[in-house]
């Protein structure tokens, strides 16, 4: 069978990685989350007290940086240089410091060139805000998931209880209209749907109706269906 590509798109909270994950597990494929990428470098930073905002340095840090991502579909396991930081990078220290560095074109380089190498052979769905348009944009399947910012915010707001922060929902709301802002606005590879792309607007969906809605595009990409 052909080693299908597939690349998932959109905002934070849109449900992307749960979403991904399971299509990857349906499809026996590897996950891969860039996102994690972008967080495991802030983290990075935030720990040996670098200066964020100059990118040389990052850029530097982030060629030394070994990045491992968990495989094993019950998890999402990440590894920065051999340690366990799956805990830590979706703090809401990194999260808030997060667009700093996704901003750095030097530094997606970098990242950028560690995805392509993960998705060379094909065979992976891969999620983030730059997939479709830049990282793979030969992927056979692109979805743009987004959902509204209530959705996004009230999902967030779950997670992190279940996490056990202490947060407040207009808060988060607010936060995430302005990683939304940024991650739009910003120079280099703002997050845009690939023209080619499928919209899906998951306000009211459940995951199961998205999953399946994904699954059937691969299948039927595939010749299955
Ligand atoms: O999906 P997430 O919330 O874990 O992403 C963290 C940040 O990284 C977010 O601000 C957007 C950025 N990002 C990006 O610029 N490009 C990607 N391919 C993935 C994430």
């Amino acid at each position: 069978m052909k080693q299908l590509s597939v690349a998932i798109d959109g905002p934070a909270g849109a449900g992307k990685s749960t979403v991904a994950r399971q299509v990857a597990k349906q499809l026996g494929l590897i996950y891969v989350d860039t996102g994690a990428m972008y967080r495991a470098i802030t983290w990075k930073a935030l720990t040996h007290g670098v200066d964020l905002t100059h990118e040389e340095t990052v850029t530097q840090m982030a060629q030394r940086t070994d990045i491992r991502l968990s495989t094993d579909i019950k998890g999402s396991d990440v590894w920065v240089d051999g340690t366990t930081v799956t805990e830590e990078i979706r703090s809401p220290e990194v999260t808030a410091h997060v667009s700093t560095i996704a901003g750095q074109s030097k530094v997606r380089e970098v990242l950028v060139d560690k995805q392509r190498e993960m998705g060379r052979k094909g065979g992976v769905v891969m999620d983030g805000r730059d997939i479709g348009t830049h990282v793979l944009p030969d992927a056979e399947v692109k979805v743009f998931l987004t959902a509204s910012i209530e959705e996004r915010a009230r999902r967030r707001y779950q997670e992190m209880i279940r996490r056990g922060y202490e947060v407040d929902l207009e808060e988060l709301k607010e936060e995430i209209g302005l990683r939304d802002e940024k991650d739009k606005n910003r120079e280099h590879s703002p997050l845009r749907p690939a023209e080619d792309a499928i919209h899906l607007d998951t306000t009211g969906l459940s995951i199961d109706d998205v999953i399946s809605r994904i699954l059937h595009l691969c299948r039927t990409n595939l010749g299955g269906e």
